[in-house]
């Protein structure tokens, strides 16, 4: 197949395409490669990748993007680029709009235009909000963001819905749980947890440790986004978690055990814009996709440890 794939100089985008490209499909990527976080971080998953057309442009740029799908017949569309902290965005909530939404919009018209058969968008459990009951459930209904993220990935969801039923564009929405591991985001807690066990900083602890986060390993989500490109369906909202709720206390001391170091705890109150558990029911990626997540935090968290001691130290 020819896939494009958005944000594929990120984390879980540069997974994603050594995955496709290792299964024989020819992939084009577009990632403006912000600053976000550290370009270097980003160029170096670039080369990691097999050669293949990168194009390095904002897909806010109708023009550009209108340019590359000028220049290829795209099967289907992996679009993981987006702007994706949850704090940031309290902060810049007109940058989240834009990118999320108005770029997500972008590059559906052009699937439209260009006859793409098949979106693929990646959304994110922070879209169930404060008042979802666990586990998260597909058919939960959606209201009550708690931040301009979480209300940016939940517009373009609908946005999606909207172009299937108004195209018949098949679109499946797929609702990440926290994804960590080798090459992850250094603004999420495993990161910024490790970086600072291992270098002996303190942890910053938002709250009193009991707010849980439904961790899932890379490995995991990339085999659930292949699947999705493999099986389209005309429209589909799923979820791709490991199932196994882990509080912070937890996720601290398991990281104490696999660094054989004690962190240093700075307490802080909670943070706003942070929602209290998540937690994924997977029923539905389990028979819609084949989706089962094998990689337990002790085993992730260690191969995260390892790739931080050889990449990061
Ligand atoms: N990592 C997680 O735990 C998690 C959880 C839920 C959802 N998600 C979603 O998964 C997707 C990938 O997340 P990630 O963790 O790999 O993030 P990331 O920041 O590592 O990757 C996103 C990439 O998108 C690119 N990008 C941003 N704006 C762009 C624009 N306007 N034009 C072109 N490129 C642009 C960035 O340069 C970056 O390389 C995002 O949509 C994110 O919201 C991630």
């Amino acid at each position: 197949m020819s896939i494009l794939v958005t944000g594929g100089a990120g984390f879980i985008g540069s997974h994603v395409i050594q995955a496709l490209q290792s299964l024989g499909h020819s992939v084009v990527n577009i990632d403006e490669v912000n600053d976000y976080y550290y370009p270097e971080y980003k160029r170096e998953n670039l080369a990691l990748l097999d050669k293949h057309p990168f194009y390095e442009i904002d897909f806010c740029d109708a023009a550009a993007v209108d340019e590359v799908f000028s220049q290829h017949q795209f099967d289907c569309i992996v679009h993981l680029g987006a702007r994706a902290g949850i704090r940031p965005s309290l902060v810049q909530p007109d940058l989240y709009t834009k990118v999320n939404v108005f770029g997500t919009t972008v590059l559906l018209n052009a699937a439209i235009k260009y006859h793409v058969p098949q979106f693929i968008f990646g959304s994110s459990s922070s879209v169930y909000g404060n008042t979802t009951p666990l586990p998260f459930n597909e058919l939960a209904a959606v209201h009550d963001p708690v931040s301009p993220y979480a209300a940016t990935k939940l517009a373009a969801e609908q946005i999606a819905r909207s172009y299937h039923e108004q195209y018949g564009l098949a679109t499946t929405i797929l609702r990440f749980f926290t994804v960590y591991g080798e090459r992850g985001r250094p603004d999420m807690a495993p990161y910024l947890f490790t970086e600072a066990v291992l270098t002996g900083q303190s942890i910053k602890k938002f709250g009193d440790g009991s707010s849980s986060r439904d961790y899932t390993y890379i490995a995991d989500i990339v085999a659930g986004i292949v699947a999705a490109v493999q099986r389209p369906f005309p429209f589909e909202i799923i979820n791709l978690g490991n199932h196994q709720a882990v509080s912070l206390n937890e996720f601290i001391s398991t990281l104490e055990q696999i660094t054989g170091k004690t962190a240093q705890l700075e307490q802080l109150p909670p943070q706003s814009g942070d929602v209290d558990h998540t937690l994924a029911d997977i029923t539905k990626a389990q028979k819609l996709l084949g989706y089962k997540p094998i990689t337990s935090l002790s085993v992730g968290l260690e191969r995260f440890v390892d790739w931080y001691y050889k990449e990061r130290l």
